[in-house]
């Protein structure tokens, strides 16, 4: 009978035990959820607009991305999206490039921020004159759903390489603020060609070498005719844009040091945007098996970019580096020299 009682009296303790256990697991989860629960403080920002003095609402992070993503996908009434007075809104920063720049990390870090709302696919509405002929309201339908003082960020790396998109953009909003995140251009063409060599090879074709493309075989000069160098003349697009939008409506994100030191690039961006800083270090973790930093919203949260990002490039005849950054170099020094930033590429 005793022997009974004990068991049942054992039984009774675990379970209390694991009830304890759990909410002190609750709570702690909570409190990581917390820190981005703090009042964000009045975003005065050169956008313009009823709400700029408003205070964006307390929410937290998880209930951002969990309730915004519903609506995304269209799991909402009209009553929930009035309820929370949600809206679709155009963007009010867009990064228009460059491609393998590191784009889509910068789009998911600023995601972090409380007061931004990504766009998550590509949308190509000013670079694609298919989606641009569906119309603004379009555009605007594609975007997710944010409250009236959170500003919507896309990002689409082909317009800045994109003849039409600079005039196509000035007309939509032409005080809308331009993000450009570049890397050394002879990485960044590198990149690039490992992409399309991917690409070729999920579907069992054979491709050229770097080297063979990048190269003109007659010339044995650099081959501008080849993309993935032209992309990295970065000045010859700034120079179509500036035609349209003055020097200070750019904000150049150096992409190098987004991959090895994230957190001073983002309050970089924080600054040019106008958003009172929210991202902290605690929002960015290194992972040493992916070789890059991951995001972290939360205790319970946090993400790695795809293994599409962060690719092995292939081995380059280093002469053929050698002759590509000399190439590249009166380019850089007249984009340093445009932008105000200098970046000690060689
Ligand atoms: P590689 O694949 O050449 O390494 P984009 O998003 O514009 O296509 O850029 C892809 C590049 O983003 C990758 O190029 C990678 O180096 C860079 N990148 C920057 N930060 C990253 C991160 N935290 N995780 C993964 N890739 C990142």
């Amino acid at each position: 009978m005793l022997f009974k009682q004990q068991v049942w009296l054992r039984q009774k303790l675990l379970v209390l035990g694991s009830l304890a256990v759990g909410s002190l697991l609750y709570l702690v989860a909570r409190v990581g959820s917390l820190d981005r629960l703090q009042p964000i403080c009045p975003v005065e920002s050169r956008f313009g607009g009823a709400h700029n003095q408003a205070e964006l609402p307390l929410r937290a992070l998880q209930f951002k991305r969990g309730l915004l993503h519903e609506f995304r996908k269209g799991n909402s009434s009209k009553e929930q999206v009035h309820l929370h007075d949600l809206v679709q809104q155009l963007p009010k920063a867009i990064i228009i490039g460059v491609r393998k720049g590191g784009t889509r990390a910068l789009l998911e870090m600023l995601n972090l921020h409380p007061a931004v709302v990504k766009a998550s696919q590509e949308i190509h509405f000013f670079d694609n004159d298919e989606n641009y002929a569906k119309g603004i309201e379009w555009y605007r339908k594609k975007m997710p759903f944010s409250y009236p003082q959170q500003i919507t960020i896309e990002k689409s790396p082909a317009y800045f390489i994109t003849e039409e998109v600079p005039e196509r953009i000035y007309k939509m909003n032409s005080s809308i603020k331009l993000l450009i995140i570049v890397r050394e251009p002879t990485t960044r063409a590198i990149s690039d060609y490992t992409q399309v060599l991917e690409g070729k090879e999920r579907k069992n074709k054979t491709y050229y070498k770097f080297e063979k493309l990048a190269i003109d075989p007659n010339t044995c000069e650099v081959n501008t005719k080849y993309k993935a160098v032209r992309t990295s003349i970065y000045t010859k697009h700034l120079e179509r844009w500036l035609k349209y939008f003055p020097i200070e409506q750019f904000h150049i994100v150096d992409g190098d040091r987004l991959i090895t030191e994230p957190l001073p690039e983002l309050q970089l961006v924080e600054k040019f945007l106008n958003l009172p800083p929210r991202i902290s270090q605690y929002n960015l973790y290194f992972n040493a098996t992916r070789g890059f930093y991951c995001l972290r919203f939360n205790i319970i949260f946090n993400k790695c970019l795809a293994g599409s990002k962060g690719r092995i490039h292939p081995e380059v005849d280093p002469s053929v580096i050698t002759k590509l950054r000399k190439f590249f170099h009166p380019f850089n020094q007249k984009f340093y020299q445009i932008t105000g930033r200098t970046l000690n590429w060689p």
